[in-house]
């Protein structure tokens, strides 16, 4: 394969780092994540991969280094900035919405894509109402390929620990 054909990387992190006072949470990191490619971080408690997330998505600053998104440089900024840009995370304890059902959860993932002014909500036009048949659409072809199908209606709060991590990782898919 020639140097050219190799895709470019859609996540780059390099020489991340994260000191909490005397503590080096983090320290040169370095990795990158190709387009399809499926990337694990592995480590006993406490080595620093949930720290690492953190300073992916902007919930940290980094003491050091750099995060690269699509060749953008997204070090430091805000995470609502950084989901826009299309890099969502999944969170160690799970956050989903424990009274909505799965659907209801995974659709409310597509908020970003799907917002709408208060006049549309009430007096909603062709183009939202389209938006919003796309986002059902969507959440039920994630709800599928999750394997989450037979819970579709079922509230948040009955699934099990399994399931409730493929419902994050559904939610984060649709945003
Ligand atoms: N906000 C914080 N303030 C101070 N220390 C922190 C903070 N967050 C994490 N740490 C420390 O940084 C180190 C790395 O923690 P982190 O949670 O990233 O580890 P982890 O690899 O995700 O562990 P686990 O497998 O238990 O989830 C630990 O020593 C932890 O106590
Ligand atoms: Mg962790």
């Amino acid at each position: 394969m020639s140097v050219q054909s190799l895709p470019s990387p859609l996540l780059s992190v390099h020489g991340l780092e994260k000191s909490f006072g005397g503590l080096k949470a983090v320290q040169n990191v370095n990795f990158e994540v190709k387009p399809g490619e499926i990337l694990g971080l592995i480590g006993p408690n406490g080595a620093g991969k949930t720290t690492c997330f953190n300073l992916i998505t902007g919930f940290y600053a980094p003491s050091a280094g750099r995060v690269l998104f699509k060749g953008e440089d997204i070090t430091g900024r805000r995470p609502y900035v950084i989901a826009q840009k299309g890099l969502v995370r999944s969170f160690q304890k799970t956050n989903v919405l424990k009274p909505l059902t799965v659907f209801e959860n995974v659709l409310a993932g597509h908020y970003l894509s799907t917002r709408q002014s208060l006049l549309d909500t009430f007096f909603p036009r062709a183009h939202v109402r389209q938006a919003e048949q796309a986002a059902r659409d969507s959440a039920a072809l994630i709800i599928e390929t999750m394997g989450l199908s037979k819970r579709i209606n079922t509230p948040a709060y009955v699934l099990s620990c399994g399931e409730l991590r493929l419902l994050e990782v559904s939610v984060a898919l649709a945003a």
